[in-house]
């Protein structure tokens, strides 16, 4: 029997700012369909890693593999066209404030569309349908005309969403998606996103500080501190020492 090709592949990644590597020596493999939570605390390397698995970061040493493709030796097109698999969702949200929000569910088409479409689309809404089928997918499309700096902040991450779905990327990436939001909206947010990979195959990589939303809604946890994985196993099989160990001051 022959595995899948793994969506994410990283090997021996080292990722290095300045003096201190925030990434060291990293190697894992994520499957088609997986759900993966990266836990860990502050400035333990969460969103530097999501940032090599979007090509947002080039690793120093070591190479990142996504969707078959070593991420290195792409030009900036074959690289745009990965990236449009990805679709990533971050914590500020990464919303337009200002603008209605529509557009910003249809940003999730920028990787597609024209220049000249996206221009179009800004002054009079395209794709009214597809904006709205992702929006009642995360139960707020009553909000589809409305200023997007009016809504909660639960639902603009339901907005932030709707714009992954616009994409329809084939790995989603949330870094740290509910650490604004108060316990029910986090709840909410985390419910949403594991029913909709779920609901789709879709490959759902999610950063948290909190071990305990990652135990109640993944099936694999990544721990990581200091920039090391210190281990990488089925939620059953963490026990308690390892999660001290991974928060440990
Ligand atoms: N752009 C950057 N320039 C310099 N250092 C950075 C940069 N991004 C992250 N770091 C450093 O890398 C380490 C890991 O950061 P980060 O990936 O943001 O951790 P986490 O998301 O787990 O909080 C930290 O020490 C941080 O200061
Ligand atoms: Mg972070």
């Amino acid at each position: 029997m022959t595995l899948p090709v793994p969506i994410f592949e990283l090997k021996n990644v080292t990722k290095q700012f300045s003096n201190l590597p925030s990434l060291i020596d990293i190697n894992l493999e994520i499957y088609p369909g997986e759900c993966v939570a990266l836990v860990g605390s502050s400035g333990a390397g969460k969103s530097t890693l999501l940032s090599l698995l979007n090509g947002t970061l080039q690793p120093t040493q070591g190479e990142v593999w996504v969707l078959g493709r070593n991420l290195t030796r792409l030009n900036s097109q074959q690289m745009r066209q990965v990236q449009r698999h990805i679709g990533t969702i971050y914590q500020q949200f990464h919303l337009v404030d200002n603008l209605q929000v529509i557009h910003n569910v249809n940003a999730g088409h920028l990787g597609r569309w024209s220049f000249l479409k996206a221009v179009v689309s800004l002054l009079y809404p395209i794709e009214v349908e597809t904006a709205a089928k992702a929006l009642r997918q995360v139960g707020i499309v009553e909000k589809l005309y409305e200023r997007t700096d009016s809504l909660s902040g639960g639902q603009q991450q339901r907005v932030a969403i709707a714009r992954t779905l616009v994409q329809n990327p084939i790995a989603i990436l949330a870094d740290e998606p509910i650490s604004n939001l108060d316990p029910e909206r986090s709840r909410e947010i985390m419910n949403l996103l594991r029913q909709l990979s779920q609901e789709s195959g879709k490959t759902l990589v999610t950063s948290l500080h909190a071990w305990e939303y990652a135990r109640s809604y993944f099936h694999r946890i990544i721990g990581l501190r200091d920039g090391r994985v210190l281990f990488d196993a089925p939620v059953d099989e963490v026990s308690s020492v390892m999660v001290e160990n991974l928060y440990r001051i």
